[in-house]
């Protein structure tokens, strides 16, 4: 008799057979998947990827949800955003996924980003794979900022206002150029349905093309590793890296390891702490815009405070303007800024390990300093942070090509 399973498979072959025929379905499996060998180190760093794809796919899965009940009108905006926290079913929870999961989208972004520092993964032949990167975090600062406006509440109003005046600085164009933005001389109804078509639709397009294009960069030379020496100097006899294991079955299953923990976590947040103290969703957005009451302290959400407090360091508002801008600005030049032979810390001696380590204390000291009042007092910690922040870089340009490094590993280490 016929085993049930083989005429199964058998089937299933045949079915897959018809389908490559007409698209090449297993042939792009094999190539990027069970075909594509990955650095066998791969450590904790090396999940945030696939969580920021996941945590990617969660905001526009639960953005098309609140698209159906959210009404991009500044009458009523606020309104439909508390329906749908109060009256739709599981609206909370949709709701909650979005802006817990704007906040996430940056925890996991900056590990993302500082893995990248840790093991050199921007220097050449990665280059691209960063710049990429670069774009997609600035599209996301845009994304995240428009967001946060659609509820209509005091700190969208305000925090739009403070924001968008900051191009009002630049001579010359300034006025007409905060106009334009707005599409009104003030905060309006105009600025909320251009803020929402550009939230819904124009960024994350922007978003989604850009990751393609990072993916398909990074897999043109592969992943790098935490000993940033590459594996692709290493072959065996058929051309495949010593060092490499298929991506598909061994790090599927550890990226899937990797959704596990983070889910349970983002679910934790979710039921327990979904503002986080204000930090995730501010107290003043529970108020209704009201253009003519400006709240005590207008802040940014925490994921934009180290720029603002760096924009607060400097006495000048166009200087302060430009220096934020720099400040984002030098991150695209990290890959030529990093000249040292080696890629990764594990290398590179005590000096980085103690600027790097300077440099995460800098950022969030000055992501504390962005939501703080402002006294004298923290207006002088905040120039010496920036001056920190700064230095980090020019030093890195002057010190990486001449320090001592350890000895490179021929093979990558466990
Ligand atoms: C939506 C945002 C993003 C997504 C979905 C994403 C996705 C990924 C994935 C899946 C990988 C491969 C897995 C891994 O190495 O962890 C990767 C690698 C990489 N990403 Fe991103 N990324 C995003 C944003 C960024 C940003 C903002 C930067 C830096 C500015 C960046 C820089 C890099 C670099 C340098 C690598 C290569 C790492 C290595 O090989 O060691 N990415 N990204």
């Amino acid at each position: 008799m016929a085993n049930p399973e083989n005429t199964q498979a058998a089937s299933d072959n045949k079915l897959m057979a018809w389908i490559d025929k007409r698209l090449p379905v297993t042939a792009l499996w094999n190539n990027v998947m069970t075909g594509y060998y990955a650095p066998k180190n791969f450590n904790f760093w090396y999940y945030l990827g696939s969580l920021a794809l996941l945590v990617l796919a969660i905001q526009i899965l639960s953005g098309i949800f609140l698209t159906m009940h959210y009404k991009p009108d500044a009458e009523l905006a606020f309104a439909s955003v508390e329906y749908i926290m109060r009256d739709v079913e599981w609206g909370w929870l949709v709701r909650y996924m979005h802006s817990t999961g704007a906040s996430f989208f940056f925890v996991v972004i900056y590990l993302h980003m500082f893995r990248a520092l840790l093991y050199g993964s921007h220097r050449e032949p990665r280059e691209l794979v960063w710049i990429l990167g670069m774009l997609i975090y600035v599209a996301l600062m845009a994304e995240a900022f428009m967001g946060y406006v659609l509820p209509w509440g005091q700190m969208s109003y305000w925090g739009a206002q403070v924001i968008i005046n900051l191009f009002g600085a630049i001579p010359g164009i300034g006025e007409p150029l905060t106009e334009w933005i707005r599409g009104d001389y003030f905060i309006s109804d105009a600025t909320l349905n251009r803020f929402f078509a550009l939230h819904v639709i124009a960024l994350p397009l922007a978003i989604l093309g850009l990751v393609m294009v990072h993916l398909v960069a990074l897999r043109e030379n592969g992943s790098n590793n935490p000993d940033g020496i590459e594996i692709k100097a290493n072959k065996d006899e058929n051309g495949i890296p010593k060092d490499g294991i298929p991506f598909h079955p061994y790090y599927t299953v550890k990226d899937i390891f990797g959704v596990g923990m983070f889910l349970m976590i983002f679910a934790f947040v979710i039921f327990f702490w979904p503002e986080a103290g204000g930090l995730f969703l501010e107290h003043d957005n529970f108020v209704p815009a009201d253009p003519l009451v400006t709240p005590e302290h207008i802040k940014p959400v925490w994921y934009f405070t180290p720029y603002y407090a760096i924009l607060k360091a400097v006495p000048d508002k166009l200087m302060g303007v430009i220096l934020m801008g720099i400040s984002v600005l030098i991150l695209f030049f990290v890959p030529w800024l990093d000249r040292s032979p080696a890629k990764s810390i594990r290398y590179k001696g005590a000096w980085y390990k103690i600027m790097l380590g300077l440099f995460v204390i800098a950022f969030l000291r000055l992501g504390m300093l962005g939501m703080a009042e402002g006294t004298p007092a923290q207006t002088i910690e905040m120039r010496v942070w920036t001056f920190v922040y700064f230095a980090f870089f020019i030093l890195m340009y002057f010190i990486s090509p001449r320090a001592k490094t350890k000895p490179l590993p021929e093979r990558v280490t466990h």
